[in-house]
């Protein structure tokens, strides 16, 4: 039989899989409550401008309100005969109210319903993710407090390069999750106009007030170009882009939690609660959700990629390629959720090994541009120069064992003369960091003026 909704003309139903690879039901049910609170919006209207009876616009809302609780009770079914959700809940709603249901659709297409339902849940998306790296970010600036003046190696190509302290290195986690929210603000406050009755493409006939249902749905206005609003889907690409950046971010963190749980490094020792065993060896404790977070940013990355390769050769106005938006907006919001928790518990729950990371920053011959540095400043030497004599010191004192600070006065001195025992104050790794006072740099000060300044603007919000 045809279909019910568009079937008029048509003599014979959809082949079975003309019905499968066209129903968007089994992922678009996840928008049922936006597709409701969108049909309620448009009934309320209808009834208020005259364009549907009272009683009728009285009948849809209630029938819908049932319609939801239904959803809410027993699940949304995977009816692929009836498409997608809207047409489910259209069925339903005619079901519980009769022939009063076929009225709710009068000036409205689905092109700009599903364009209001998609924001609609792109928006609830951002605030949760909002909300999470709210909370990420306050883990991380309570661990930074911690361990604000906790020496370890800063590193350079991964080499041993100067000493930071451990809450300058998380710090810079939360600029990077700070840069996140703004970038999901930012997609938030573009996206918030409605194209709700924008129609199937050129607008409508119908007396409709786009403005009241804007205003009722929370945007900030309608959209103005009734093509442009039912073929838009920039707002999930911004907002994909925006979770593909962040996701990047929690997976550097991830990456650096893996290589610092290691044996070698011994920097973290994550908690039982995220930490996993082998069947085999049993020993291993394994930073398994720290490795799925770096996995995750690949696949949220090809969310990213799927939705532009999808929208790019499509011209105006809407065609059926763009149903393909909604599964990597799902599976973007789902493994993101998912990585900024995990990235939160890990967080939250590791212990970091100061002990360890101090031995490693005093062995690496971290303070080089200490001496460097100090060489310029007490003895006037040209950096260069400065630079060379270091490089000397740092191969006498490896070829005996020590650290620079370390080396007998008399090595030093024979290496350059002009070199005094005062030069000790500054080999030290606490002198070193204490020494970086420049903003944003890592002396313990900085950092615990940099937390101050973050909470503010976290609480501020
Ligand atoms: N299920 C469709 C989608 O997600 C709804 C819009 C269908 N519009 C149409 N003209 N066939 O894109």
């Amino acid at each position: 039989t045809s279909n019910a909704m568009w079937g008029g003309r048509f003599a014979e139903g959809p082949s079975a899989v003309m019905r499968e690879i066209n129903a968007s039901l089994p992922f678009d049910k996840r928008m049922w409550q936006q597709d409701i609170a969108g049909s309620k919006a448009h009934v309320a209207m209808l009834g208020r401008q005259g364009i549907v009876a009272e009683a009728d616009a009285a009948a849809i809302a209630a029938g819908l309100d049932g319609v939801a609780a239904g959803y809410a009770a027993d699940g949304v079914p995977d009816d692929l005969a009836l498409e997608d959700i809207h047409m489910l809940t259209e069925a339903r709603l005619a079901e519980a109210i009769g022939p009063a249901a076929g009225r709710l659709h009068t000036a409205r297409s689905r092109n700009d319903q599903v364009a209001t339902d998609f924001r609609l849940w792109v928006r609830d998306a951002i605030d949760q993710t909002l909300a999470a790296l709210d909370a990420f970010r306050s883990a991380l600036l309570s661990r930074a407090d911690e361990h604000a003046d906790a020496v370890m190696p800063g590193f350079t190509h991964l080499q041993s390069a100067q000493p930071v302290t451990l809450g300058h290195h998380l710090m810079a986690y939360v600029e990077m999750a700070s840069r996140d929210v703004s970038r999901f603000r930012d997609a938030r406050a573009r996206m918030n106009l409605c194209p709700l009755g924008s129609a199937a493409l050129a607008g409508t006939g119908f007396p409709i007030d786009r403005h009241a249902t804007a205003a009722a749905l929370g945007f900030d206005g309608p959209t103005r170009n009734s093509l442009d609003a039912v073929s838009d889907r920039d707002f999930a690409i911004d907002y994909l882009a925006a979770a593909a950046q962040c996701a990047l971010h929690l997976s550097r963190l991830a990456e650096e939690f893996v290589l610092w749980a290691s044996q070698p490094f011994g920097f973290v020792a994550l908690s039982d609660q995220w930490s996993t065993g082998s069947s085999i060896m049993p020993q291993k404790r394994n930073p398994d959700a720290a490795e799925l977070v770096r996995g995750h940013a690949g696949r949220i990355t090809g969310c990213l990629v799927s939705l532009m390769v999808t929208m790019k050769g499509l011209p105006l106005a809407y065609s059926k390629d763009m149903q393909d938006d909604k599964p990597p907006v799902f599976e973007c919001h789902d493994l993101l959720g998912l990585s900024i928790a995990a990235m939160t518990g890990m967080v939250e729950s590791a212990t970091f090994r100061t002990d360890r990371m101090r031995a490693l920053a005093e062995s690496g011959f971290a303070t080089a541009t200490d001496l460097a540095d100090w060489l310029v400043r007490e003895a006037g030497l040209p950096f260069r120069e400065a630079h060379h004599v270091t490089g000397r010191a740092v191969a006498r004192a490896e070829a005996l064992g020590v650290g620079l600070d370390r080396l007998p006065l008399a090595d030093l001195q024979a290496i350059h003369p002009a070199i005094t025992e005062a030069v000790y104050d500054v080999l030290s790794v606490d002198a070193s960091v204490a020494s970086r006072t420049s903003f944003g740099g890592t002396a313990p000060a900085n950092v615990r003026a940099a937390i101050a300044a973050a909470r503010a603007t976290l609480e501020a919000k």
